[in-house]
């Protein structure tokens, strides 16, 4: 038992990203299954679609206990999802991108578990002051939206963990159990990972973008939509168009037009790899097979106990 595991019911200090359009019902299910923290990213569902996955989800595994839900703060609908999720068993929440106050406490009134997303040692602060139970301390090798101070994993942890007393969770650029235990010798008490789980056989990702993830390089991500909300994509020609407007300086407003035409459900879940875009992390360039959920934690398990001979985390 660390922190995390005596926080949350886990086998594995290991949470499974909530990621818009990879992370449904079933990805969460396997991974709740696997012993570790599903959670069904809700940024990109309609309330009723949150409630299918999370019905899904819930029948797909003997631990619902481990599901949680990922709510970015950002989004009009951000009330209704949560208050989805409290009336179909959802006690773990993941906030993001947004401010922790507005809906912390109501939360723990209802007995749940609270961890928001952080980018710098400040917003952890601010997290702990809001009552968060814990903070995951996302550096920006990250995929998806990211912090706009570019600050790197492995300067932030150290950082988070000296800022506040609730444990911290170590996140970006993590993508196997060296990762693991490197996160973990920072003082962090457990991982989040999210690119290593869109190569799972499970996660929603169309097949060409993980056949075309799985072709990376170190240098095929770049963060972009800096004046907006920062992202790391994957490089295509979405990623070209974007690159160019940016450094012709183009309004936010203007940006923001190009995003909004459902590009990112075109790319990641229906698999249009030239206009769609396509979110994920520096490391996945580290990652070369496409397992179960469950073979996957089993590795991951192995190679953070081989890391560390004679003194594993867990
Ligand atoms: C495809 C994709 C979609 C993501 N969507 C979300 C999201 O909806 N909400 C969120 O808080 N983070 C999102 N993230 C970030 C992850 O939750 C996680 O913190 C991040 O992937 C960790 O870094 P890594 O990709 O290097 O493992 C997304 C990441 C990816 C790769």
């Amino acid at each position: 038992m660390n922190n995390i595991t005596s926080l949350l019911p886990l086998k594995y200090p290991i949470i499974q990203a909530g990621m818009v359009w990879v992370s449904g019902g079933k990805l969460a299910a396997a991974s709740a299954s696997a012993g570790i923290l599903g959670v069904i990213g809700a940024g990109s569902m309609k309330p009723d679609l949150l409630e299918h996955h999370i019905l899904k989800a819930k029948s797909l595994t003997l631990h619902p206990e481990r599901l949680a839900v990922n709510v970015p703060l950002l989004y009009e609908k951000t009330k209704e999802q949560l208050e989805v999720s409290l009336k179909l068993g959802i006690r773990i929440f993941i906030t993001s991108a947004g401010s922790p106050k507005i809906h912390t406490s109501w939360l723990k009134n209802e007995g749940c578990k609270v961890i928001h997303v952080v980018a710098t040692p400040e917003f952890a602060m601010k997290s702990e002051a809001a009552g968060c139970d814990a903070v995951i301390a996302e550096g920006f090798e990250a995929g998806g939206h990211n912090g706009r101070d570019e600050i790197t994993t492995m300067a932030l942890i150290p950082q988070v963990v000296d800022a506040v007393k609730i444990p911290v969770i170590g996140a970006g650029g993590i993508g196997d159990g060296r990762g693991i235990a490197a996160a973990l010798c920072l003082g962090a008490q457990g991982v989040q990972m999210g690119t290593r789980f869109v190569l799972t056989k499970e996660s929603s990702a169309h097949e060409d973008f993980k056949n075309a993830l799985l072709q990376a390089k170190p240098e095929s991500t770049h963060l972009v939509m800096k004046k907006l909300v920062p992202v790391r994509l994957f490089k295509n020609k979405f990623y070209d168009e974007v690159s160019r407007l940016e450094n012709s300086g183009a309004t936010p407003e203007r940006l923001a037009a190009l995003l909004g035409h459902g590009r990112a459900r075109a790319g990641m879940l229906e698999g249009d790899l030239e206009k769609g875009e396509l979110e994920i992390g520096q490391i996945t360039s580290l990652i070369k097979d496409l397992p179960t959920v469950e073979e996957l934690v089993e590795k991951l398990v192995e190679e953070q106990r081989r890391c560390l001979p004679g003194g594993a985390f867990f």
